[in-house]
């Protein structure tokens, strides 16, 4: 493809530079975002008189048409032009003749591509709420099954207080529904139109940048012109808002392969999201849960490219910047993949309570209970505490839990213990009590699955 620039040069580009200069491989994805933001670019240029009002039409039609060649397949993008906004400069003028060369009047591809980005990402970072949510409004959903499954809470990954599997995948809902209001802060950011910004010191046309805003669906427009161009923070803060939901997604699917073991068994997953192996005809692998939190590291990755390119850039424009659309849009599209797959993967999942209730009836989880119901009788905490521990390395001792340990036994540590002990470390007594809001108690869990309802559903 012919370069623009061909009058300031007097030889042809090589070839393997023009390759290693090109973005059109990964940038044609912004094609309808280009389009658009010349059509709005083109009708404030007729608007101002800057061009004929009659080219401005014929430029706008142009290029709504080019759109429609695009999206039918009639025309097809030539992978040898530099990039996006070249070709489809080029292909007007192909169609318009001179008329198509007054498209770039008072603009720069470096207000261009700060343009096009943005409305790429403002309209993909929606698609990817709209998936965070549908995410939370599974869990939400999962949930509210499962208020009276008693599991074992962890930490160390060691058993340690009782909580239920709602309260436990409640948790997730609060991490995603952060990450939402995260993507929404970006993208309410991230809503300033950059046309107007030239090369990076504005221009001498009497443009209307705020009609271009309008035209476009942003609220304003960016304030400095060196900023405008030269501005990525809105590219680094999507893909830190991506690698904190990849980072919980992947959180939630360590634990899913672990709930998923032997060792463990809490769920199985459908056999539509597990693999087999290819030797051992026994396996059943969580393949999809390992990729996903694989993938994580990939999303981390595109947010250390974003921001080591920028960290060293003079303003304004540098041409490593062109490096933040693969970056950025890696992200985009892996997280994407990943929460359109762990859906599903979720909601078919089988629940396995009585294995839930098995391994929490193990471990002493109801230590801290017992220790409590001492204190309601009036011993200090930390006596309680050291009564239970010696009972609780008794019952280690003689392969016994608190449950089953002759009221004697207890007798023997403190003669605070009476009858009522056994119902006071009862498992499902321990979670109806931690009645406190943000607690497992059903009926909190309840609360907390309505009230994350009732925001998502005005979201
Ligand atoms: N393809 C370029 C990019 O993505 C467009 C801007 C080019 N501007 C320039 N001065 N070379 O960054």
């Amino acid at each position: 493809m012919a370069k623009m620039w061909a009058g300031r040069f007097s030889k042809e580009e090589d070839e393997a530079v023009n390759d290693f200069n090109s973005s059109i491989a990964f940038d044609q994805r912004m094609a309808v975002q280009d389009i658009k933001g010349s059509i709005a670019h083109a009708t404030m240029l007729g608007a101002q008189g800057i061009i004929a009002q009659s080219e401005a039409d014929a430029i706008c039609a142009g290029l709504s048409s080019i759109l429609e060649d695009l999206q039918s397949g009639a025309l097809s993008i030539d992978p040898t032009a530099e990039d996006i906004h070249m070709f489809v400069e080029a292909e007007l003028t192909a169609r318009l003749g001179d008329t198509g060369k007054r498209l770039h009047t008072a603009r720069s591809r470096n207000d261009q591509v700060a343009l096009d980005v943005r409305m790429y990402l403002r309209d993909t970072v929606k698609e990817i709420k709209t998936l965070t949510k549908t995410l939370v409004e599974t869990i939400c959903e999962i949930s509210s099954e499962h208020t009276h499954t008693v599991m074992s809470g962890y930490t160390h990954l060691q058993r340690a207080q009782p909580i239920t599997f709602a309260h436990h995948l409640m948790a997730y809902a609060q991490m995603f529904y952060r990450d939402l209001t995260r993507l929404s802060d970006a993208t309410a950011r991230m809503d300033e139109m950059p046309l107007g910004s030239g090369a990076l010191a504005g221009t001498t046309y009497p443009i209307d940048r705020q009609m271009v805003a309008k035209l476009l669906g942003f609220s304003g427009v960016t304030q400095n012109s060196l900023d405008g161009v030269s501005d990525r923070d809105f590219c680094i803060e999507i893909a830190s808002a991506l690698s904190i939901l990849m980072m919980h997604l992947s959180r939630f699917c360590e634990e899913i392969i672990l709930w998923c073991s032997w060792e463990f068994k809490f769920i199985e997953l459908d056999d539509a999201y597990a693999t087999g192996s290819s030797i051992m005809p026994q396996k059943k692998n969580p393949d999809i849960a390992e990729l996903v939190r694989g993938k994580t590291g990939r999303v981390i990755g595109d947010l250390v490219t974003l921001l080591t390119m920028m960290k060293g850039l003079p303003l304004a424009y540098n041409k490593d910047m062109q490096e933040d659309k693969e970056a950025v849009f890696d992200a985009c599209d892996t997280v994407i993949l990943c929460v359109k797959t762990f859906i599903p993967m979720l909601k078919t999942m089988t629940v396995l309570p009585e294995n839930m209730r098995r391994a929490a009836a193990k471990g002493f989880i109801n230590a801290t209970d017992c220790a409590d119901y001492l204190v309601k009788k009036g011993l200090p905490f930390r006596d309680a505490y050291k009564a239970v521990g010696t009972l609780v390395a008794h019952c280690i001792r003689t392969g016994e839990v608190l449950e089953t340990l002759p009221i004697e036994e207890y007798k023997d540590v403190c003669d605070l213990f009476a009858d009522d002990v056994y119902d006071a470390i009862n498992l499902d007594t321990c979670v109806n009590g931690r009645d406190v809001e943000g607690g497992p108690a059903p009926a909190r869990v309840k609360a907390q699955i309505e009230a994350m309802q009732k925001k998502l559903a005005s979201y």
